[in-house]
């Protein structure tokens, strides 16, 4: 690895500035940048360099047609999930910290707690992908648990850190996840389980809530140093 001395500030700089974006204008990336990002993206590491990831990248009339195709399943309720979700999973100070997110979500886009149609149309939205001109949809092999799991979070975030150096912005989209059987069929995709989606695009600064500063826990509530 280099030794560099600016490799640090670079890091801190991509690591913590990163940031969802909920907010896009709808101009492309480029072919020739699309293909050096995901090409990144697959530098990430694996259990035994398995690299269990396939992605399908969507731009387009066929994220058009996508988009569509979500938004009539979500009207029809048709929820389809490859891993399981309840918000139950999230206890103690883990349920806090989902609590609290959600509030400056909603603040920063001016939306009160109590508007349900406000938050309904927020749902949309994001089946529209904020916007996005694009949108990568991460699959694992359909036998695939929480061991290879592992391996999708961290190509994920690698993409995300390949894009943001690209000055490209992304959002993380779980919610697409709800959507795998018709995520699936639109895109002709077979055997493989959809754990994530990620809209990305240049970001549309002027849009409320476009992109909402989250703090962190304090290093000694998640890390224990031992010697
Ligand atoms: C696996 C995963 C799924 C996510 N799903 C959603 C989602 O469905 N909708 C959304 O608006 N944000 C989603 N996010 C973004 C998180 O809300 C965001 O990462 C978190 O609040 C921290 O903010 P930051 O990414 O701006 O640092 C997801 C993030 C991850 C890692």
């Amino acid at each position: 690895m280099s030794t560099d001395v600016l490799l640090p500030e670079y890091a801190e700089r991509l690591i913590r500035d990163r940031r969802s974006v909920r907010a896009f204008r709808p101009d492309p990336v480029p072919d020739d940048v699309l293909r050096a990002v995901f090409s990144l993206a697959g530098a990430a590491p694996s259990n035994t360099n398995t690299q269990p990831w396939s992605i399908e990248v969507v731009s387009g009339a066929a994220r058009d047609a996508l988009s569509e195709a979500l938004l009539a399943a979500h009207a029809r309720g048709a929820l389809s999930t490859d891993f399981p979700y309840s918000a139950d999973l999230y206890t103690g100070v883990h349920a806090d910290r989902r609590r609290a997110f959600g509030a400056t979500m909603y603040s920063a886009l001016g939306i009160a707690r109590d508007d349900h149609a406000a938050r309904d149309a927020y749902q949309t939205d994001s089946l529209r992908f904020y916007g996005a001109p694009h949108v990568a949809l991460l699959f694992l092999p359909s036998n695939a648990e929480a061991r290879m799991a592992a391996d999708l979070g961290m190509y994920g975030q690698t993409l995300l850190l390949a894009l943001a150096a690209y000055g490209i912005a992304s959002c993380p989209q779980g919610l697409l996840s709800f959507y795998a059987d018709t995520v699936r069929d639109h895109l002709g995709v077979r055997d493989r389980k959809l754990l994530f989606g990620v809209s990305f695009g240049y970001q549309n600064p002027d849009a409320p809530g476009s992109a909402v500063v989250t703090g962190r826990a304090a290093l000694e509530e998640t890390t224990r140093f031992h010697q």
